[in-house]
């Protein structure tokens, strides 16, 4: 069997991971790196426990830092790796630190790159998100594509070789994933009664009057708003002087749970990338808290609304929201892993 090589680091790389790896082990001897950038259970043990990921081979412990340092330090250690392990390839998931840290390892090492989820993006430069996705898909020597759209900015970055668009990973798991109600009678929830948000962008998590608008906002909301800490973001709201009245924080959910109450919710509030894409999928009305997106086909379709940290508008669409009829089939059929492993077949074995 021919080797090949994942690297992932976060929770959105695990997700995407957990989708292809049953393919991989079929045909491939598939070495895991994690880069240790999660650390705590409930953003990565748990992850890989909930989604059958099996236990990574390799775990760098980079830890939590700056974005140039982190890249650097996983850069380092994924070249060793690589260059022991030798793969016919390295798979790079999304746009973490640790994905550009793994592809910029791959190149170093002079071992091809496939990136999934390439062609995204937000046109904000001052997402480092954004910046990674940029160097991963320039790096990279196959690229898969989740939607029309990225394969589209590809073209226009001219990058044209290998591209194939399979539609999104993350939605195949969606489509698996048994929703979990248990969390919804744990915390006392009634189904449509609440809205479920999450924030942890550093542009809203570094800026106490961001911040400070959007709790303002939530206060303001007829319905109480359930609210997963991210770890940075219980340490940006411990240092300012917050009203939490109508807010219900709870520790960060799993992925089965994060589904379940975004299913179950009335309107999803959210700066990720992922979530607004698993609202999409759930068909829930979903608030982007950023002034951009880099899933333009939700807001495109009606489903998804910037609103930024703009109080007014956070408020005024949470009630005038008009449900769209039509709900295209932007991401895929859900097979867009084994659609992956077939290209990977295809030019590592020839069939
Ligand atoms: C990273 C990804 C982001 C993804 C998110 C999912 C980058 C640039 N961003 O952002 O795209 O949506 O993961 O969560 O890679 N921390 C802990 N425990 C941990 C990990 C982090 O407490 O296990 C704290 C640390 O204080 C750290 C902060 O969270 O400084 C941010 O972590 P980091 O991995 O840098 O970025 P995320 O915001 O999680």
């Amino acid at each position: 069997m021919k080797k090949i090589l994942s690297v992932v680091g976060a929770r959105p790389n695990f997700i995407k991971l957990a989708s292809l790896q049953p393919f991989l082990e079929k045909s491939f001897d598939h070495v895991i790196i994690h880069t240790g950038q999660h650390y705590d259970y409930d953003l990565s043990g748990g992850f890989f426990a909930e989604l059958a990921i099996p236990k990574p081979d390799y775990n760098l412990k980079v830890g939590s830092g700056e974005r140039i340092q982190q890249i650097k330090k996983i850069r380092e250690r994924c070249v060793k790796i690589i260059r022991k392990e030798k793969p016919v390839c390295v798979l790079i998931y999304g746009d973490t630190n640790s994905s550009l840290g793994g592809a910029e390892a791959a190149k170093a090492a002079k071992v091809p790159v496939a990136h999934i989820e390439a062609g995204v993006r937000s046109f904000d430069k001052s997402m480092p998100e954004e910046l990674n996705r940029v160097a991963i898909d320039r790096i990279s020597n196959i690229l898969f594509c989740p939607t029309k759209a990225s394969t589209e900015n590809l073209k226009q970055e001219k990058i044209t070789k290998n591209i194939f668009t399979v539609g999104d990973t993350m939605y195949d798991v969606f489509l698996k994933t048994k929703l979990d109600t248990q969390i919804i009678k744990k915390i006392g929830l009634k189904p449509k009664k609440y809205y479920f948000a999450t924030i942890h962008r550093q542009a809203n998590t570094n800026s106490s009057t961001r911040l400070k608008r959007l709790f303002l906002a939530f206060t303001k909301l007829k319905q109480i708003v359930v609210i997963p800490m991210h770890p940075r973001t219980k340490k940006a709201l411990s240092k300012i002087k917050i009203d939490l009245a109508n807010v219900y924080p709870i520790d960060p959910v799993t992925f089965k749970e994060s589904i379940t109450l975004q299913k179950n919710s009335l309107m999803v509030l959210t700066d990720s990338g992922g979530i607004q894409k698993e609202a999409y999928y759930s068909k829930v009305p979903c608030l982007t808290l950023r002034s951009n997106t880099e899933w333009p086909e939700t807001v495109k379709s009606g489903w998804n609304t910037l609103v930024d940290t703009n109080v007014k508008k956070i408020v005024y669409f949470t009630q005038k929201f008009i449900r769209p009829q039509k709900h295209p089939p932007y991401f895929g059929e859900g097979n867009a892993a084994e659609k992956i492993s077939r290209v990977l077949n295809q030019l590592y074995y020839g069939s």
